[in-house]
């Protein structure tokens, strides 16, 4: 393991219960592991960067035999929630830190992006880049990258909407509010980072798109609108690292 040169402003353990959830139901998952092997038909091994309690990962793992997981979860709290089947590693390190040589068929970043918060924004900017390089550089030729984020799309230039959200949510002075706002409590005074698909696109330009899977919109109603956010869409993304 390299060390990450990039710190992170982390959610605060006391606050990771939230995170203890299926994002992901019985049915998305199985057009999931579809899309996966229509484009790598072999998966041997498996990351989720930031996976969380872990069960995401169990459920891929009891659908696909032959792999073996891995998930690199910094949250204490969420690595006590992993089960431990045969076939998955716990980790306990950040995956900025991977050596960065091509070991895995398939990586999973699940509403991990959008919590890669810096000092300031260039800093949150920096980090986003630096986890779509690592999970470039450790996937192999044709290996798949799956990412799931909340998108926003704005009525403003969507650039100005994701700064401002973070800025809003990394201030200690809005954290009172900020923590009574749909999913705020984890983030007020932390920071979040919702991108729109369009900047999500560039963050991953080296990678080939593959396809897509709409979750549906979250309802924040008129909170966001001074913001020019009109919505946040849950999405989970399917790309292919060329070569193989
Ligand atoms: C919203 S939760 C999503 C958990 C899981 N991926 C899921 O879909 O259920 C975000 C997770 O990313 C983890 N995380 C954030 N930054 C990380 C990093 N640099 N390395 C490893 N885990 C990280 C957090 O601890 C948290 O568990």
């Amino acid at each position: 393991m390299s060390a990450s040169p990039y710190p992170q402003a982390l959610v605060d353990e006391l606050a990771m219960g939230r995170f203890d959830q299926d994002y992901i139901d019985d049915a998305l998952l199985d057009r999931l592991v579809e899309a996966v092997a229509a484009v790598r038909p072999e998966v041997a091994r498996i990351a989720d960067f930031g996976g969380g309690n872990g069960r995401f990962l169990d459920r891929l793992l009891s659908r696909m035999p032959r792999a073996h997981g891995t998930n690199y979860e910094i949250s204490a709290h969420l690595r006590s929630l992993n089960a431990a089947p045969p076939r998955k590693e716990l980790v306990a390190t950040s995956f900025l830190s991977l050596d960065r040589h091509s070991q895995y068929d398939l990586v999973l970043m699940n509403w991990v992006l959008h919590h890669l918060v810096g000092k300031d924004l260039p800093a949150t900017k920096q980090l986003i880049a630096d986890a779509a390089a690592v999970a470039y550089d450790v996937l192999k030729p044709g290996g798949v990258l799956v990412v799931s984020e909340n998108l926003l799309q704005s009525s403003f230039r969507a650039g100005i909407s994701s700064a401002a959200l973070f800025m809003v949510t990394r201030s200690r002075l809005l954290r009172p509010i900020v923590s009574r706002m749909r999913d705020g409590k984890a983030v007020a005074g932390v920071g979040i980072y919702y991108m729109s698909e369009t900047e999500l696109g560039s963050v991953l330009a080296r990678f080939e798109p593959v396809t897509t899977f709409d979750r549906g919109a979250h309802d924040y109603g008129w909170k966001l609108r001074p913001i020019g956010i009109t919505c946040v869409r849950e999405k989970v993304l399917v790309f292919r690292k060329p070569g193989g």
